[in-house]
């Protein structure tokens, strides 16, 4: 039985969105059926003007499709990324997860595998709070969360996060030691995915 993999994200400069099309590569690698999603981006034209990088980001993702309730039912397995925003999530990604009261109600959010990465400017500018809070909702909809851990060295080689891969992007927007930050991100991905399909044969 196909996987099936959500990747939802939201980017403001492109970060997250590379992390999203790593695990995809790394999903259809696997043998999931992958769908990347963004958020919904809230935030007014005269913000996003203002920074030239921003901009040039929400252009060139036009096309990519935006994540809805639907998306989260269709998916065995999910990842999500998000920037730091002061140490949590970014509110683009907080609007959309508050949005599914409805599906969490009825339960229809529970039992789905979870992983997720983050993003700062700094080594720590909260990547680890950031994957916390995204857990800390998975944890309220009965999700299980599949962590980096300590399980791959490749996690070692990216700044050793053990909550999920993290990025620290430079000034030019590009993420800091890129290429070991993409194993990282591939193998927690491709773990997500053996872990799933496991336990969707075990279940059928
Ligand atoms: C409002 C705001 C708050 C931020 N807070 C932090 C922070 O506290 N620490 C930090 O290192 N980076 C912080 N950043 C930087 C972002 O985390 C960084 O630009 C982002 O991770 C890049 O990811 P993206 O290219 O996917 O947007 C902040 C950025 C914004 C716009």
């Amino acid at each position: 039985m196909q996987t099936k993999l959500l990747v939802v994200y939201y980017s403001s400069t492109g970060a997250n969105y590379q992390l999203a099309e790593w695990a995809k590569e790394a999903g259809e690698a696997a043998g999931a059926e992958v769908r990347v999603r963004k958020v919904q981006e809230l935030a007014p034209d005269v913000a996003i003007d203002s920074n030239p990088a921003w901009r040039k980001h929400v252009d060139a993702t036009q096309s990519i499709e935006v994540a809805t309730t639907e998306d989260l039912l269709w998916a065995d397995s999910i990842v999500f990324s998000s920037p730091s925003r002061f140490g949590t999530m970014a509110s683009q990604m907080k609007q959309f997860i508050d949005l599914q009261g409805g599906a969490w109600a009825q339960g229809k959010l529970a039992n789905k595998f979870v992983t997720a990465f983050s993003s700062a400017q700094n080594p720590n500018g909260g990547q680890e709070q950031v994957i916390q809070g995204i857990y800390t909702v998975m944890q309220h909809w009965g999700t299980v969360i599949v962590p980096a851990g300590y399980v791959n060295m490749s996690t070692f080689g990216a700044g050793g996060n053990p909550y999920g891969t993290s990025a620290t992007v430079n000034q030019e927007a590009e993420i800091v030691n890129a290429e070991q930050v993409a194993v990282a991100a591939k193998d927690q991905v491709t773990r997500l995915v053996q872990i799933t399909e496991a336990y969707l044969k075990g279940s059928n």
